[in-house]
């Protein structure tokens, strides 16, 4: 006897025989003289349905394989005369192997709310919503290694506990190891105390980290969490999420303009073509419009436009924003989707942001007022890449950290890469969650994340 996965058993590929599966229970219906189970084990979205005559071994449990209820089911796989599915099984012997209490187990067969789901992320994976936005989640994490090795780059693993700020805005989860005493010491002699002898945090960013490693491996890329104390408690941020940081040397702006439109567009693709099943289920029941807008995603070129020509945009706009708007005014969320959503319909890129609201490593354009920025916005959701030229020349570099009175030396190691053999190069940061929003049309980012951590929520 074979044993299998709901996935294979329908597929067929292995023909009909004699087959050992295990799942859950998602319905059962009883008939004269027979009873169905439809169960599911997580290896897609179809269930795998079998048929159980009166007298088959274990019978006698079927009262106990409700909805929720863990089941072994030993058969035969055969061709289904139904509709919907080309192979059943038919039950020789069923194994109760966890049963559900129907009057208590939370997911009956009906909609839940995703606020509901929340509450439960221990168990909404088990939903056909969650349970297709995980294995999403997994191919596109897949299909990241899959595109950075196929063009060339490496893979490298940057530190999470660090002792910089890399975007500057200060808004990092300190790292301790000291008791509540020791925390009580004034800074100076605190951090001296603590486990590293000096202050350290979560980092917000692989970046500084790598581009000494994109300054040797010529093109490098980072995936992992990232963590940010911003107290923003929106549907489109998190406490904890997972960055892609890909880190080019020898690339100016439009290299890293390029990369990001080409990465999206790929992910996209990946997302409609190898996670057909799944991404049918968003289309179907998330958001209709979600096939066509993302068939124009990937057919049309990203909008790429300068600040200066965004903010003129906005001013002219008919449309009562929140937050003004101006040269040198950064742009907030409302602003972003008015451009992409109402303005252009489609993802813009926008380009050569002030100095002034910009982190310090960012390239000076010769204009002396912008910096080589990118933040690439998308209908549905705003920013989903940040990213920059860096800067390059030792002494635009220091001088900028000077003016921004950030701690000059505590950047040595990253002023000796522009100290020796500096190089033009230039890298993003992709925020994976919001791309799985993208491509889910799941409005919320706390349901693409397994267990989402956010203002004022750490729970499981
Ligand atoms: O624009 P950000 O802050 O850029 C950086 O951190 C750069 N150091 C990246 C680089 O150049 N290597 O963040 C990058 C992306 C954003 O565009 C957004 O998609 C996502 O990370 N992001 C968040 N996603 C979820 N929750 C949050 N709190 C996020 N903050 C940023
Ligand atoms: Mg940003």
């Amino acid at each position: 006897m074979r044993r299998t996965t709901v996935k294979a058993a329908l597929a067929g590929g292995e023909g009909p025989g004699a087959i050992r599966v295990m799942g859950w229970v998602r319905t059962r219906r009883d008939a004269k003289g027979f009873s169905f189970l439809e169960i599911n084990d997580g290896s897609c979205l179809t269930n795998l349905q079998v048929v159980v005559d009166e007298g088959v071994e274990g019978h006698d449990l079927l009262p106990e394989l409700g909805t929720g209820a863990s089941v072994a089911v030993s058969g035969e796989l055969v061709s289904s005369p139904g509709k919907g599915q080309r192979f059943e099984v038919h039950a020789k012997k069923l194994e109760l192997l966890g049963p559900a209490d129907p009057e208590s187990y939370p997911l009956q067969k009906k909609r839940h709310s995703d606020e509901f789901l929340r509450s439960i992320a221990h168990l909404r994976p088990r939903t056909n919503k969650y349970g297709a936005m995980l294995r999403m989640r997994a191919a596109l994490g897949q299909a990241v290694h899959a595109y950075f090795a196929a063009r060339g780059f490496a893979w490298v693993h940057t530190p999470i506990i660090t002792g910089s700020d890399c975007e500057g805005a200060g808004e990092m989860f300190r790292v301790t190891g000291l008791t509540d005493a020791e925390a009580a010491l004034p800074p100076k002699e605190r951090a001296e105390k603590d486990f590293f002898g000096k202050d350290a945090y979560l980092t917000v960013s692989g970046q500084l980290t790598a581009e000494p490693l994109a300054l040797a491996l010529g093109k490098v890329y980072t995936f992992g969490p990232t963590f940010r104390a911003e107290h923003s408690d929106t549907s489109r941020h998190a406490a904890e999420f997972w960055m892609v940081e890909p880190e080019m040397a020898f690339a100016d702006l439009e290299d890293n303009m390029d990369l990001a439109e080409s990465l999206l567009k790929s992910l996209v693709r990946t997302a409609m073509n190898d996670c057909a099943e799944d991404f049918g289920l968003f289309a179907k029941y998330v958001d209709p419009t979600l096939p066509e807008t993302l068939a124009a995603f990937v057919a049309e070129p990203f909008v790429r436009l300068p600040y200066k020509e965004a903010v003129n945009i906005l001013c002219a706009a008919k449309k009562d924003f929140a937050y003004p708007v101006g040269p040198g005014l950064d742009l907030q969320s409302e602003h972003e989707r008015y451009l992409a959503e109402e303005h252009f319909r489609r993802p813009v890129i926008v380009y050569d942001y002030p100095r002034a609201i910009k982190a310090f490593y960012m390239r000076q354009n010769d204009d002396g007022e912008t910096v080589g920025a990118m933040d690439v916005l998308v209908p549905g959701i705003g920013e989903v890449v940040g990213g920059s030229a860096r800067e390059e020349r030792l002494d635009l570099l220091e001088a900028r950290i000077r003016e921004l009175r950030l701690p000059l030396a505590a950047y040595w190691w990253y002023l000796e890469t522009r100290r020796f053999g500096t190089a033009p190069h230039a890298g993003f940061g992709l925020g994976f969650e919001r791309v799985l929003m993208l491509v889910t049309g799941i409005g919320n980012i706390r349901d693409v994340m397994p267990f989402a951590r956010t203002w004022r929520h750490l729970e499981f």
